[in-house]
């Protein structure tokens, strides 16, 4: 932090003023005078001009890119799911009525709810995923982690619907204990659903479109113990991946970027 200190005669005295750049991160110094006469010294006020200054700062408009999505978005890659980000990877196992297994992933996915554990997940149209939950009313979700990363993207191939992207990608189907669907051998946890509902989407303008949120009840918690510490999941230590935008942007969670901040009571 600069600072600097000036002395001049005041009434009989002196006053000394003291300027500092106070605030961190921030090219605009916030300027306090410390006024010392006959040996009383004060922190005043920062100075007008700064106090000026600063609503200048916060008038000044960004240089925003704005856009209304229904007419395009301006950009070379939509920012829409870049923005939306780091998202959860819902990898989803799922048999339908004849038996044949399947199993993708689906990054519009998340928890939405605690008692019952309910999660879901939002196909872009209606894909093999979604219609076997309608038929058998069951799926698994697996934990994608940075070690099955690249089994993780071989199971987003458009396969026939009787081919099973287990087969493809060289993952184990492990039978679930509740559900009659597998999970993945290979991933540390696995969540075995039934489902609770399948809901078409709708615009603002009341009309569907192609997508559809299918949610689940979580009724099975299979967890790898090595991830498990005091009695406390352990996130990172499973370096799970997690969505950015454009077609192949992700994250890997690692120990390090964690925090922790409690919340208000
Ligand atoms: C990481 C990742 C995330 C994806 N997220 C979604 C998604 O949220 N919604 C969707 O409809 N498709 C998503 N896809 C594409 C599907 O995985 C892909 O269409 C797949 O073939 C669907 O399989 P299914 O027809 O067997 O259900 C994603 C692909 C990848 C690699």
């Amino acid at each position: 932090m600069d600072c600097f200190v000036a002395v001049a005669p005041r009434n009989g005295g002196w006053i000394a003023f003291l300027w500092g750049g106070l605030r961190r991160g921030s090219a605009v110094p916030t300027i306090f005078s410390l006024e010392a006469i006959g040996g009383h010294a004060t922190l005043c006020q920062p100075y007008a001009a700064h106090e000026e200054r600063s609503a200048m700062d916060a008038k000044t408009p960004k240089d925003l890119h704005y856009y209304e999505p229904a007419n395009g978005h301006g950009l070379k890659h939509d920012p829409f799911n870049a923005i939306i980000a780091p998202r959860p990877i819902g990898w989803i196992s799922s048999r339908d009525a004849k038996g044949n297994v399947n199993l993708a992933p689906y990054s519009f996915f998340n928890g939405f709810n605690y008692h019952p554990p309910i999660i879901g997940f939002s196909s872009t149209a209606w894909k093999d995923s979604v219609g076997n939950i309608q038929e058998t009313g069951e799926f698994v979700w697996n934990l994608a982690t940075m070690d099955l990363a690249q089994q993780m993207n071989a199971t987003a191939a458009h396969v026939a619907r009787d081919v099973s992207e287990f087969k493809i990608s060289g993952l184990t189907a492990v039978p679930s204990r509740l559900v009659n669907v597998p999970r993945v051998g290979e991933s540390p946890v696995s969540f075995e659903c039934k489902l609770s509902q399948i809901i078409q989407l709708q615009g603002a303008d009341g009309k569907k479109v192609q997508a559809w949120l299918t949610l689940g009840e979580v009724v099975a918690v299979h967890i790898d113990k090595a991830f498990i510490k005091d009695g406390v999941y352990q996130t990172a230590m499973a370096r799970p991946i997690v969505r950015a935008g454009r077609r192949g942007d992700y994250f890997e969670i690692r120990p390090d970027a964690m925090f922790e901040m409690t919340r208000p009571d």
